[in-house]
C-alpha cells in the first residue's frame, strides 16, 4: 500500500470514461462491503474510495447535514472523474440521493432501492424487518419502497444506533454484540418475519453473529450485494464506461481523518488490497 500526501493527484488524467474509477463513499468502513461486493463481481474495474471517518458516524444527522457531506463528497469525486457514484450508506441513500441525483452529472446510484427490490423477492409470508441507524428507519425510506413494490407487504422497522460503533471498533463476535443485537432483534422476530434487511452497509459485517440470532428461517438481505449488482448492470448497459476490455483492477482509499480501526476492518475483517491510501480534507 501507498500513502500519499495532500499534494499527490488521485487518478490519472486520462478522460478515457472506461479507465475512469467508480466512485464510492460512506461514512466510514460500511462502505467497504459494497467494495468487496464490487470487487467480486467487476473485477476489472478501478475503485476510489472516500471513507467520511471525521465525520463517522452519519446515522444520528440530519437529512440537511448528510446532504451537504453527500454533495461534497460527490463534487470531490467528479473532480477526480469518477463514472458513476456509488452511495454506499443506506443513510445517504435515504437522505441525500433523492436530492443530489437529479441534478448530478454522473450516475448517482444508492444502495437502498436495490435492497427493496431484494427483500420483495425474498419474501414467502410477506412480513419483512428491517434495520439500520436512526436516520434510516426515521426516513421510512425503506418501508415505502418495499410497499411501492408491494402493498401486501408488512414491515417492521428498528433503529440500532449501537451498532455503527461497535462495528467500527471490530466487536463482531464480542459478547457485548450479542446482547445488543438480541435486544433489537427478539421483538421484530417475535413479529414472524421470514427476510430482514440489513439496512445499513456496516451490518454485513455482523451478517454472522445477526444470522445466529435469527436462525435459518430468517432470510438475510445484504444490501451491499444487491447495490454491486444493481452497478453491474448499470455499467454493462453503458458500453462505453465499462472496463472490461482494460483491466484496471485497483482500490484508492481517500479518508477524513486517519482511523486505524478503517485499516483493521479492511485489511483483516474482509482482506482487501489496498492499492494507495490518502488522506484529505472534504468539506468543512
Ligand atoms: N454505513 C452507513 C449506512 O449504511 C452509515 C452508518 C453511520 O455512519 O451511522 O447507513
Amino acid at each position: 500500500m501507498i500513502a500519499t500526501d495532500e499534494q499527490t493527484p488521485l487518478s490519472n488524467t486520462s478522460c478515457d470514461q472506461a479507465v475512469a474509477p467508480i466512485g464510492v463513499f460512506d461514512s466510514g468502513v460500511g462502505g467497504l462491503t459494497v467494495v468487496a461486493a464490487l470487487q467480486r463481481m467487476l473485477p476489472h474495474e478501478r475503485i476510489l474510495y472516500i471513507g467520511d471517518t471525521a465525520r463517522v458516524p452519519y446515522g444520528g444527522k440530519s437529512a440537511e447535514t448528510v446532504t451537504r457531506y453527500s454533495r461534497e463528497i460527490s463534487d470531490f469525486l467528479i473532480a477526480e472523474r469518477a463514472k458513476l457514484i456509488v452511495v454506499a450508506c443506506n443513510t445517504a441513500s435515504a437522505l441525500a440521493v433523492p436530492t443530489l441525483a437529479p441534478s448530478s452529472s454522473v450516475p448517482l446510484l444508492g444502495v437502498l432501492q436495490p435492497g427493496a427490490v431484494a427483500a420483495v423477492k425474498s419474501t414467502i409470508n410477506k412480513r419483512i424487518g428491517v434495520i439500520g441507524t436512526k436516520a434510516t428507519i426515521g426516513s421510512s425510506a425503506y418501508e415505502k419502497a418495499i410497499r411501492s413494490l408491494d402493498s401486501d407487504v408488512t414491515v417492521s422497522s428498528v433503529a440500532c444506533p449501537l451498532l455503527v460503533p461497535l462495528i467500527e471498533e471490530g466487536l463482531f463476535d464480542d459478547e457485548v454484540t450479542g446482547i445488543v443485537l438480541r435486544r433489537y432483534l427478539e421483538p421484530m422476530l417475535a413479529q414472524g418475519i421470514d427476510t430482514l434487511v440489513l439496512g445499513c452497509t456496516h451490518y454485513p459485517l455482523l451478517k454472522r453473529a445477526i444470522q445466529n440470532i435469527c436462525g435459518p428461517g430468517v432470510t438475510l438481505v445484504n444490501s451491499a450485494e444487491n447495490c454491486a449488482l444493481a452497478v453491474k448492470d448499470l455499467l454493462a448497459s453503458q458500453t462505453e464506461v465499462d472496463s472490461i476490455n482494460h483491466n484496471d483492477h485497483r482500490l484508492d482509499i481517500v479518508l477524513t481523518d486517519s482511523s486505524e480501526g478503517f485499516l483493521r476492518v479492511a485489511v483483516k475483517s474482509l482482506n482487501l488490497t489496498i492499492d494507495t491510501l490518502a488522506f484529505r480534507q472534504i468539506g468543512k
